[in-house]
């Protein structure tokens, strides 16, 4: 009596561990192997509002964690500036290494609190355009996000 089936189930298991291992933050998590599912993420509500500065600007969205495990945002890049993550304390604004985006939670990045900061814009982002960032977290692969720039007086409340 033969048991085909064990080499190859020792073999998906092997290969699933090397996937793993790449550390690619949008695996399928089907595994199914008591394995953690690891972070899985995703973006919405992202805009900017046109700035009125020519070198500074900001930018607000909202990082959806489905997955497993935390993932720790750890920098922000962009070809329009540099960019830095700035949270918002009794009304000043400074920043931050990193930001967690909890297991099952959200990292929401709002007006008045938590923000991207475009500094030494390299053009001005006028509104209807779009700028492209790259989100980048510990240990995953970069989620790239495109911004829309909305009128400078935009608020997600009003829609205006
Ligand atoms: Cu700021």
């Amino acid at each position: 009596m033969r048991l085909p089936g064990r080499r190859t189930a020792t073999a998906a298991a092997l290969l699933t561990g090397v996937l793993l291992l790449t550390g690619c933050g949008s695996g399928d998590g089907s595994a199914g192997d008591g394995g953690s599912a690891g972070a899985e993420l995703s973006v919405s509500g992202a805009y900017m509002p046109q700035p009125v500065s020519d070198s500074m600007a900001a930018g607000f969205l909202t990082i959806s964690n489905s997955g497993g495990e935390k993932a720790e945002l750890v920098s922000v890049t962009s070809d329009v500036g540099e960019v830095t993550v700035h949270e918002t304390v009794e009304g000043s604004m400074r920043a931050v290494e990193s930001l967690a985006v909890p297991a099952g939670g959200e990292l929401a990045l709002s007006s008045g609190g938590n923000h991207l900061m475009f500094e030494k814009l390299t053009r001005k982002p006028l509104e209807g355009e779009k700028v492209a960032v790259k989100l980048h977290f510990a240990g995953l692969s970069p989620v790239d996000v495109e911004i829309p720039v909305k009128a400078a007086t935009y608020t997600p409340a009003s829609g205006q």
